[in-house]
């Protein structure tokens, strides 16, 4: 890619709109490989297509084409032969690699993926076109479709150590309880509990969500430090905490009903209390930042926003809170915010 500011000769322009025009046959690539777990399957070595191709049960002509493109975007190294091994980005599919992505990419491909079919019906309405493909919102859905709500929230839940590190890492010194508000199935309290014993957690989620999370929290050893606790965050959220962690939820609704949670949580803060937002924030630039993708998946999925600073701050301040820091991280930023005493 050309430095930004720089401008490409028509050739170059051509070329590289082009390329972005059709990116979407190498993410829709990307998503077979990994269904068919070609990562994992390639290990260390270098197969055959053949070989591959029989094993996944698949034609070995369409896997061989589908291979020699990724390999072209860097996933792949192709042999002599017809024969394929992982490349350094390759190797980021393989479900047990640091950092995989392999659950990124299941949350990407799938019904998600679909509704971009229909992304302009959002840019016309400012509604997800999420519930005009699948006729009904997305949590909805996720409710009605159990095999997809646990990929979606193993999903999640793979994701939490890459993009938490900031709030893993603050000091917990004298705090006591900590609320996780849409805790998914726990996998980020379970890590927290687990590095600060002195620790109590409150696990808060939809009803058939934190049915889930028994089995890590006990796997973790701190189910004994952990109150599971079913509900509507639009309705209210769990009393007793002195801590109140949002980490990837306010991304996922417009104004006003983020403006509901933030309520709910305000309801019940004490007036010592934290609120500990986990997200990400889109720099007031031009240039690329992975927030202004996840920006616009939010706006199709669920007519949810990514947001500026500035947007944080005006959204805390009309539902009664103070910004307090902004603590930039790699994968997210941890805002804290304290009751604005003005607005109580
Ligand atoms: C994007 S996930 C984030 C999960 C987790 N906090 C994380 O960082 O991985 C959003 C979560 O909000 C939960 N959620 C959606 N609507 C909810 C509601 N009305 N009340 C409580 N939780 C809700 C979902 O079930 C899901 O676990």
């Amino acid at each position: 890619m050309s430095e930004p500011g720089t401008p490409l000769q028509p050739q170059a322009a051509n070329q590289e709109l082009r390329r972005r025009i059709m990116g979407y046959i190498v993410s829709q690539s990307i998503f077979t490989v990994n269904e068919l777990r070609i990562a994992d399957r390639l290990g260390g070595e270098a197969r055959s297509v053949t070989d591959l191709a029989r094993e996944c049960g698949v034609d070995a002509d369409a896997l061989h084409r589908t291979l020699r493109l990724l390999a072209a975007e860097g996933l792949f190294h192709e042999g002599p032969t017809g024969s394929f091994r992982l490349a350094a980005l390759g190797e980021l599919l393989r479900t047990e690699a640091p950092g995989s992505l392999h659950e990124f990419v299941n949350l990407m491909a799938g019904e998600s993926y679909r509704v971009w079919a229909e992304s302009a019906y959002s840019v016309r309405t400012g509604k997800p076109a999420f519930d005009l493909v699948h006729g009904m919102p997305h949590f909805n859905w996720l409710a009605e479709h159990p095999d997809a709500a646990r990929d979606f929230n193993r999903a999640q839940a793979s994701l939490v150590t890459q993009r938490s590190l900031p709030l893993l890492e603050r000091n917990w010194q004298g705090v006591k309880t900590v609320v996780d508000v849409g805790g998914g199935n726990g996998q980020l309290l379970a890590t927290l509990l687990s590095q600060q014993p002195h620790l109590e957690g409150v696990l808060f989620d939809l009803p058939h969500v934190v049915t889930e999370a028994q089995a890590k929290l006990t796997e973790s050893g701190v189910r004994d430090r952990t109150r599971i606790v079913g509900g509507d965050f639009f309705a209210e959220v769990p009393t007793g905490g002195d801590v109140y962690v949002l980490a990837q939820i306010l991304h996922d609704w417009n104004e006003e009903q983020a403006l509901g949670i933030l309520r709910s949580c305000r309801k019940a803060l004490p007036d010592h209390g934290r609120l500990l937002i986990l997200e990400q924030v889109i720099p007031e630039d031009d240039e690329p930042h992975p927030a202004k993708l996840l920006d616009l998946h939010m706006l199709v999925l669920l007519g949810g926003r990514e947001r500026t600073e500035t947007d944080w701050r005006s959204l805390l301040a009309d539902s009664g809170f103070r910004l307090e820091s902004v603590e930039q991280g790699a994968r997210s930023s941890l805002m804290t915010a304290v009751l604005d005493g003005a607005a109580r």
